[in-house]
């Protein structure tokens, strides 16, 4: 289990394979089961797998903001939530770890939470249910397709009190 922590990678780079209903249930279960403060439960998720809704979001962005990922997981509250971005960030580290589980890759998408203040995404955050929530992430789902670049981490992070 330590090692299979260790072992999962942000994915930048994905194969053009679907993912299943299954395998993203599978990953979001994973993420309803995170923690969350005074046991709330209050994150939601939004799970898009429709090429047309994502063709659209990257089309508006004007940009491939998840790397062409065929499924976008948006992990979501209401804004009273004083505990979003904390249990959000739960859920979606669980979500990370649980594609990591299943064979897939997947990285933290951050342009969501900006793109649902933006009149542009009006529509689509309408469509989707967003508009007026606060998204705490997204998580782009799929096959890997090569290898991510070496893993360096920082020094002195740590204090030990023994
Ligand atoms: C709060 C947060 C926001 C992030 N936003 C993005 C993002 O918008 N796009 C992206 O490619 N990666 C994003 N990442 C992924 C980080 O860049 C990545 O975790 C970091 O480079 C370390 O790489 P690793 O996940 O492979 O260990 C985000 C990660 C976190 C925790």
């Amino acid at each position: 289990m330590i090692n299979f922590i260790k072992s999962r990678r942000s994915c930048r780079n994905y194969q053009d394979k679907p993912v299943t209903k299954e395998q993203l249930n599978e990953i979001v279960e994973c993420g309803l089961m995170a923690p969350s403060g005074m046991n709330t439960q209050e994150v939601k998720f939004c799970v898009i797998s429709n090429s047309d809704v994502l063709n659209t979001l990257e089309e508006l962005a004007g940009r491939p903001f998840f790397y062409k990922a065929p499924a976008l997981i948006v992990v979501y509250s209401d804004p009273d939530n004083r505990y979003a971005a904390h249990d959000g960030s739960c859920a979606m580290s669980q979500m990370y770890l649980a594609a990591h589980a299943l064979g897939l890759g997947s990285v933290w998408i951050n342009q969501l939470k900006d793109f649902v203040l933006d009149p542009k995404f009006d529509d689509i955050m309408t469509q989707l249910n967003l508009k007026g929530k606060t998204i705490v992430g997204s998580l782009a789902v799929g096959y890997i397709n090569g290898e991510p670049k070496e893993r360096i981490i920082k020094e002195n992070r740590v204090t030990y009190v023994d």
